[in-house]
């Protein structure tokens, strides 16, 4: 008999196929509102996925029709073996993306074009090189900066992270445009979200509409581009600028309705949002060598439509009880 194909549905029909794992929950930068100020109880080394268990789990998401996976971390560069596994995964036959904060970038661009990695997002929060002293806690602005040009230089598909805050960056909005005028990037400015012990508060983000008065100031030409699908942010650019802008708009305009998002965490628990609470252990049964395609089937049914159930508004009882976005990888 012909058994249907298993997909990763939920309760509302959205099928996921992209899958996000957080190689490590370490990082060479403490960004503030990522990193809670007293730091967080580092993982066991015992209970971080190995690489081939990485590489196991990313293949039963594939055969579950997953196509397209994200790197993240804490910072996934400093993965020791970092190469190898990277390299592993693209024999998968999945779009591979990584999220990295770009500082050891330089290393790993020769092997990204060999294996068709080109799609990279990179944190860069102001371009200020003593402002990124203050967000990051650490003097790696130059580093980060050559390795996007360099980046740049090899036709990479860059986007820049920026969580924009309230007297920190948010004057930098149109600097930022700026980039885009003769480089082909993506600026993508993101909404400051709450997780555990990073001192949320939205009086200190700033909105989706906020940022787009703010750039028609300078810019009067702005266009709206197609969004696609299951995009999670809203993408313009400044007519006649050769790269573009866009808004992810967690807070003030929440984009659920498509979400095909999954995560793991290093410590191989399934998130089904950015936002759950609770999580479905993988890595357990997988070292017991139990069949989990149908544990994965299972929990994506106890997704919630939005947020994790915050659909209205973010609850401090809540996302307090999630964990840090340093070991999430966002
Ligand atoms: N709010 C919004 N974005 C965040 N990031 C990290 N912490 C937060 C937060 N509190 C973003 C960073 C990084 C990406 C993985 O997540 O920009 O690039
Ligand atoms: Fe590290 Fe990225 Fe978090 Fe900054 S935002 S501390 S670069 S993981």
């Amino acid at each position: 008999m012909n058994e249907e194909k298993k997909r990763i549905v939920d309760n509302f029909g959205r099928v996921h196929n992209y899958l996000r794992i957080s190689l490590t929950d370490r990082c060479n930068l403490r960004c503030f509102y990522c990193m809670p100020e007293d730091g967080i109880e580092l993982m066991e080394k015992e209970s971080i996925m190995s690489l081939e268990e990485i590489i196991e789990l990313s293949r039963t998401f594939r055969d579950l029709g997953v196509d397209t996976i994200r790197l993240t971390g804490g910072e996934p560069l400093v993965r020791k073996n970092f190469g190898y596994l990277v390299e592993e995964l693209a024999k998968l036959g999945v779009t591979l993306k990584i999220t990295t904060n770009g500082i050891m970038l330089d290393k790993y661009l020769d092997l990204f074009q060999k294996i068709g990695l080109k799609k990279i997002n990179l944190s860069l929060d102001t371009l200020d090189k003593a402002k990124s002293v203050f967000i990051t806690k650490r003097d790696y602005f130059d580093r980060i900066w050559n390795n996007i040009l360099k980046a740049l230089e090899l036709d990479m598909e860059v986007k820049l992270n920026i969580v924009l805050i309230k007297g920190v960056n948010d004057k930098e909005i149109n600097d930022f445009i700026g980039l885009t005028k003769d480089r082909n990037l993506t600026v993508k400015f993101i909404e400051f979200m709450p997780f555990k012990g990073n001192k949320w508060d939205w009086s200190k983000g700033v909105g989706k509409q906020e940022i787009l008065d703010t750039v028609s100031e300078k810019f009067p030409n702005v266009i709206a581009l197609e969004n696609p699908k299951h995009s999670t942010s809203t993408n313009f650019k400044v007519k006649g600028h050769v790269g573009s802008f866009a808004i992810v708009s967690t807070i003030t305009n929440p984009f659920c309705d498509t979400c095909n998002r999954i995560r793991i965490t290093a410590d191989g628990k399934m998130k089904n949002c950015l936002f759950a609470n609770s999580e479905t252990d993988l890595l357990t049964p997988l070292r017991k060598g139990a069949e989990i395609q149908d544990i994965i089937v299972n929990a994506i049914k106890t997704k919630k439509y939005s947020r994790d159930g915050m659909d209205v508004k973010m609850d401090a009882d809540h996302y307090e009880n999630n964990r840090s976005m340093i070991s999430i990888g966002g």
